[in-house]
């Protein structure tokens, strides 16, 4: 058992960070940057997504409060990735800390778990990008047969001369009084798009790309000013026709339809655990604590302020979206480009389509890197074979460990429904930020004498609520993805058990040393 529990030593860690010269980067970033840094990494496919098909299926307008909730658990499991993060400031992810300080099985169950958080992650926001990119397509009259235009089982129909997204035209034919039966069916198999967008990123990650903080300032900068002419155009046309939001306001919360989970609290409950995929991101902050001028005062500056200016715009977004439609026509996938529409500004669509596609597309390119980033580590520490760290000798990057999450995820992004991806996404980040949050707790009192540039307030409250908060949104949702989870883990105990535990570097010098005695 202890030697399941053995940890890597904080001293080992930051020495192979001097290494790669990963100690010595430079401390130039200020709030601002760090806020910035948040914002680039949060905003993405739950916002431009999500929303319309989580309160079309489960909360109604009532998506609101679930922001709300999702908002809470992530400030404070936040504070607590902020203190790790300044403890060891080494670009690294939950998995490092976790290994450094609970144990090589903890950090393994981390680093298992966080490929939830990553790579189903970078498939549920290219999901997401291939809706808007085929709705854009269509702006130009191009369609895409049905076979290759949606995962499998996807239903289109035949209206009016054209196959159409049978979920996005379903109100349309309800209000025509056309059965949707009675029209010709053709079913997706294979979602290209999604396909072909996630190894184009692959490919930018293989060859190389410098994180460019100006770069990323202007895709932040694009992402929040489509959201804010979102809720100039949308608030303006409620204010005009306050009708609409009398019709579709009422109820706020739909009750329940004798299902759990369906509307009513426990709808609103499932939800967050839903919607709360749109905050995931904010932990990139952290990972920045070594770049940080004052860590101290600015890692939780640059956590709790991205978390806030997106929880605000979340609301507002919400708030403007399920006014300008009603929820029951919210199950698209490109649900801001049908609220706009509602506003009649035609420019209006077809800039936040490009505003998502942008935006997306560095969220997708932050995933996969932090997904190949956790697999280096991983395979530099023996738990993983060698080739997830092999570096290329040209391009300088985790080519192989790249390619081969690479063509994996976009398996999953072209044949799994976005709801299924994002649900597993959520369960897997709720998981992480459970064990971040007791570990940071665990820690304080093992270890109180370790030096901390960050204490996160409130000790054990902070920790205790990040825990309860994430487990209750965990607990609502679906019971197939919790089933899904458990047999992930299940699989990855097994990788363990008859591989990383047999190769890990740090049991085999654990072995030298009880050897040599
Ligand atoms: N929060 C990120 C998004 O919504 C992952 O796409």
């Amino acid at each position: 058992m202890s030697k399941l529990l053995a940890t890597k030593p904080i001293e080992t860690i930051l020495g192979e960070a001097a290494e790669t010269g990963n100690t010595t980067l430079k401390r130039t970033l200020g709030p601002t940057n760090l806020v910035a840094l948040g914002i680039g990494a949060i905003i993405g496919t739950g916002i431009f997504v999500l929303t319309g098909p989580t309160a079309a299926l489960y909360a109604g307008p009532g998506v609101v409060y679930a922001f709300i909730v999702a908002a809470v658990a992530c400030v404070f499991a936040g504070l607590c990735y902020a203190e790790f993060a300044a403890m060891i400031p080494v670009a690294g992810s939950a998995y490092t800390y976790g290994y450094a300080t609970l144990g090589e099985i903890f950090a393994w169950i981390i680093g298992w778990d966080l490929v939830l958080e990553y790579a189903f992650g970078a498939a549920t926001v290219c999901s997401g990008w291939s809706g808007y990119v085929l709705s854009l397509l269509q702006d130009f009259h191009i369609r895409l047969p049905p076979e290759i235009a949606g995962t499998p089982g996807t239903p289109f129909v035949y209206w009016q001369g054209h196959w159409e997204l049978l979920s996005r035209i379903t109100m349309k034919l309800a209000q025509t009084g056309v059965d949707p039966n009675t029209l010709p069916h053709r079913y997706g198999v294979f979602n290209l798009i999604a396909f072909i967008g996630i190894m184009a990123v692959t490919m930018i990650l293989v060859i190389g790309i410098k994180e460019s903080a100006n770069f990323n300032s202007v895709i932040v900068a694009i992402k929040v000013i489509v959201l804010l002419i979102f809720l100039w155009l949308g608030g303006e046309t409620l204010m005009h026709h306050q009708e609409l939001l009398k019709m579709n306001w009422h109820p706020f919360v739909p009750p329940n339809t004798g299902t759990f989970g369906q509307f009513g609290m426990s709808g609103v409950m499932r939800a967050a655990g839903v919607i709360f995929f749109a905050y995931i991101g904010f932990d990139a902050v952290s990972t920045a604590a070594q770049e940080a001028k004052n860590p101290k005062r600015d890692m939780p500056l640059g956590i709790l302020g991205s978390l806030i200016i997106c929880t605000v715009l979340y609301i507002l977004v919400a708030l403007v979206l399920t006014g300008l439609v009603n929820y029951h026509d919210l199950n698209v996938p490109d649900s801001l480009a049908v609220g706009i529409d509602v506003t009649g500004v035609r420019w209006g669509s077809f800039l936040v389509k490009i505003g998502a596609l942008g935006g997306l597309s560095s969220t997708m390119v932050v995933m996969l890197l932090g997904q190949s980033r956790v697999f280096f580590s991983m395979s530099k520490d023996g738990l993983l074979p060698k080739f997830f760290s092999t570096v290329h000798p040209k391009f300088q990057t985790p080519w192989i460990s790249s390619l081969t999450v690479g063509v994996v995820v976009a398996t999953f992004a072209s044949l799994i429904p976005l709801a299924k991806l994002g649900e597993m996404t959520s369960i897997g980040t709720l998981l992480a930020f459970i064990i971040v949050s007791a570990g940071v707790w665990v820690l304080r009192k093992r270890r109180p004498e370790l030096p901390r540039p960050f204490r996160a307030p409130w000790m054990p409250v902070t920790p205790i609520l990040g825990i309860v908060v994430s487990l209750a949104m965990m607990l609502f949702l679906p019971w197939e993805t919790w089933a899904r989870l458990i047999i992930w883990l299940i699989a990855g105990m097994f990788i363990y058990v008859f591989y990383s535990r047999r190769h890990s570097k740090v049991q085999i010098e654990l072995g030298e040393e009880v050897a040599g005695d």
